[in-house]
């Protein structure tokens, strides 16, 4: 503190506030939520007096380009006479403000960056309410909306009717494609009915836009083969049917559309092309394309034969590599038997061995051993 004073004083009397930073607000930043902010200073006539940057809480990110705050997302960039910049990555709203720069000798100028924080959204998703209404009983009925065999809590809410009261039960259920077709249903149970429940089923029915996507034929096509390609769709509701076509030309004579299957028999190099199946609903259209190349049979030996040498290739790769392993495993265990085979020769450390494995297993044993060893 006393050298912070020390400074002060020293800066304050002989540097008397000639290179002040502009009080003028710097630029401001704008980030996604998660990115990195580059927070500028621009100084003016720097003479090497301390820069401090602080954060919206006044709290000092750095002294002169040191941190002083324990937050490893903000990094110092930048420090030249002219320009200041830090870093602060991970942006969160909660960095959002003024981000202040000045000279620690200047404590009434100071420049302020304003960061923004911008959170795009997620995909939205969608709920329906759905309320299951009894309107009449006495004593109130209990009602309970169940999904797969599991209760849904509901909001329940009653109203008397003279005499009798009206119940009702209420759920928000966020709904996607995959919940097109759920059941759900409301029971309503009461004491007059015994173990006995009154049950309503429901279905939901959400309604999507098509998807499509095209089954492609297994193999490569030769001249004279035929083609069959199927378009897989889905939908809410289902499209009822799908418009096949060949982008820029017209389809192949012989093509036979049944259902969702394009059919080309014999086919010909004329059949080339970039096959496209569409589908549409009220919600959207969806389409999948794909490419057909057919070979003339000479090229598809070729093509074919391509893969023998690929696996001649393999083979043979696996050959040296055995050779090589054969080599290696030969090598070493020539120099195995060599190691075993002078072990043998200096039997002495044999019997040495054996002494003193007696030598563990019992004091007379090893005496005698101890004897014969000597
Ligand atoms: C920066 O933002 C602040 C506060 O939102 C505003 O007052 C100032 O005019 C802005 N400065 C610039 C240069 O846009
Ligand atoms: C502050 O940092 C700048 C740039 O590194 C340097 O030139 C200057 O001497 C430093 N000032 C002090 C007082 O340490
Ligand atoms: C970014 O910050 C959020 C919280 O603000 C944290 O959950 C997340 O782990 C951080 N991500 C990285 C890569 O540090
Ligand atoms: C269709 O024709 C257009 C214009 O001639 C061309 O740009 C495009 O690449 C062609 N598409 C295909 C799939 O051949
Ligand atoms: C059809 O595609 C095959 C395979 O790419 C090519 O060899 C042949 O020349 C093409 N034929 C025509 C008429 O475009």
């Amino acid at each position: 503190l006393s050298l912070c004073f020390y400074l002060f004083l020293c800066f304050s009397t002989s540097l008397p506030l000639i290179m002040l930073l502009r009080a003028v607000q710097a630029e401001n930043v704008t980030v996604l939520e998660g990115g990195t902010a580059q927070i500028s200073c621009r100084l003016q006539n720097y003479d090497g007096s301390i820069v401090v940057i602080q954060n919206p809480r006044r709290q000092t990110l750095f002294f002169n380009g040191t941190r002083a705050l324990k937050d490893d997302r903000f990094q110092m960039v930048l420090f030249t006479p002219r320009l200041v910049r830090i870093t602060l990555t991970n942006v969160s709203v909660s960095d959002e403000g003024g981000y202040f720069c000045q000279l620690y000798t200047d404590d009434t100028h100071h420049q302020v960056a304003t960061l923004s924080v911008s959170v795009p959204p997620d995909t939205p998703t969608v709920e329906v309410e759905l309320t299951c209404l009894s309107p009449r009983s006495k004593p109130p009925a209990t009602l309970r909306w169940i999904r797969d065999r599991r209760e849904i809590p509901g909001v329940v809410s009653q109203q008397e009717n003279g005499k009798t009261v009206s119940v009702s039960s209420t759920i928000r259920l966020p709904v996607e494609r995959k919940d097109n077709g759920a059941a759900v249903s409301c029971e309503a149970s009461h004491p007059a009915l015994g173990g006995q429940k009154r049950v309503r089923h429901y279905r939901l029915d959400v309604h999507f836009a098509p998807t499509v996507r095209i089954i492609p034929p297994p193999d490569i096509l030769r001249e004279g083969d035929s083609l069959s390609l199927t378009c897989s769709i889905t939908g809410n509701p289902l499209p009822r049917d799908v418009q096949w076509t060949r982008i820029n030309d017209t389809l192949p004579e012989r093509a036979e559309i049944s259902g969702t299957t394009l059919q080309v028999s014999r086919l010909s190099q004329s059949h080339n092309g970039t096959y496209l199946c569409q589908a549409q609903n009220n919600y959207g259209r969806a389409a999948d394309h794909y490419t057909l190349l057919v070979y003339d049979p000479g090229a598809v030996i070729e093509t074919h034969s391509a893969v023998p040498y690929a696996v001649i290739g393999g083979v043979l790769a696996l050959l040296v590599f055995t050779i090589i392993c054969v080599l290696i495993i030969t090598i070493w265990c020539s120099v195995r038997q060599k190691g075993s085979y002078l072990t043998h020769e200096a039997s002495g450390l044999d019997e040495h061995g054996e002494v003193q494995e007696a030598f563990l297993n019992g004091n007379e044993a090893s005496q005698g051993k101890k004897e014969y060893l000597l």
